[in-house]
């Protein structure tokens, strides 16, 4: 099955990026939220990171404008209706995302592929809840989606070899490397990665090194492009708190458990960039 249109459900930071990044691999794309707000700033966000990529050299104008235009938005889960996939990307809550997979089963065609970019549930549970769980997938992109090269494809227990393919065929089209992973909880990445900037929370709680110490070390000891604590600002407080619960409740291991400064700043509202502070301040 060849993919060529192509739904987004959330126009937070991941779906605006996903949105983004099909639309300038030629691909017609409807993005929905409910918050008309939320679609404004994904507009805004994404011809901000064309221009990025105009500035560079990177698009021509011509590029640009063709992007913007193959991209539509809508405030309502029926404007997919004819879509050939649709890739949910709303906020990272079980019953929320439950409920759009449920709609989307009874709106779309038959042959219709679902995704969810989730990053940390269970690609089996969500699978649970759609008539024909063979055709859904988890497509998990990482953030900034536009910079970022890979796209992990999770299979869960029903996932058919042909909905794998046509997303594999999709993800070489966006120009990124798939990599095929068995549902697990926290997948390839998460697993290796939040545990990582888990251990730089705590070592900043038990008052080891200052936040900028701690970044700073992992920066020019370890190579790393950000430090762990800038980004786990990056990816969101609440979201790191969450990949952490589940590894911890997925394992029943004590080595993935969250520091209490986690949970504190995320009780707090301290979230990272998306809400101006988390270990830095970004106001
Ligand atoms: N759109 C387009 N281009 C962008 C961009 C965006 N949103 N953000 C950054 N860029 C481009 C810049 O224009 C720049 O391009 P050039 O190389 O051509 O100059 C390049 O990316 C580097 O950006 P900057 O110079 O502004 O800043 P930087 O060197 O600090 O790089 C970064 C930014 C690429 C984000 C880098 O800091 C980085 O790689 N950080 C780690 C990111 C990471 O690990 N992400 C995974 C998070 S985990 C996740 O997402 C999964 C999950 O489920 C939690």
């Amino acid at each position: 099955m060849v993919i060529n249109t192509i739904g987004v459900v959330g126009a937070g930071t991941m779906g605006s990026g996903i949105a983004q990044v099909a639309a300038q691999s030629g691909l017609q794309v409807t993005m929905v939220d409910v918050a008309p707000a939320a679609l404004e700033r994904a507009h805004k966000s994404i011809v901000s990171s064309l221009d990025r990529l105009v500035a560079k050299d990177k698009l021509d104008a011509a590029g640009r404008a063709q992007a913007l235009a193959r991209i539509a938005t809508a405030n309502e889960l029926a404007a997919l209706r004819s879509a050939d996939l649709v890739i949910e990307a709303a906020t990272e809550n079980l019953d929320i995302k439950l409920k759009i997979l449920r709609e989307l089963d009874a709106l779309l065609t038959p042959e219709a592929l679902i995704a969810s970019n989730t990053s940390s549930l269970s690609i089996t549970v969500l699978a649970a809840v759609i008539q024909r769980p063979e055709r859904f997938i988890g497509m998990h992109f990482f953030n900034p989606v536009p910079v970022m090269g890979l796209i992990e494809l999770i299979r869960g227990l029903q996932t058919a070899d042909a909905t794998h393919a046509a997303v594999e065929a999709l993800a070489r089209r966006l120009g990124k490397t798939p990599i095929s992973v068995r549902n697990a909880p926290g997948f390839v990445v998460n697993r290796i990665l939040c545990p990582m900037i888990n251990e730089a929370v705590f070592a900043l709680q038990e008052g080891l090194a200052s936040a900028e110490d701690i970044d700073a070390g992992m920066r020019l000891g370890a190579n790393h492009p950000i430090g762990p604590l800038a980004l786990a600002d990056m990816i969101g407080i609440d979201v790191l708190l969450a990949v952490m619960d589940v590894l911890y409740e997925g394992f029943r291991d004590p080595k993935y458990r969250p520091p209490t400064l986690l949970r504190e700043m995320v009780a707090a509202g301290l979230l990272g960039r998306k809400s101006g502070r988390g270990f830095f301040s970004y106001r």
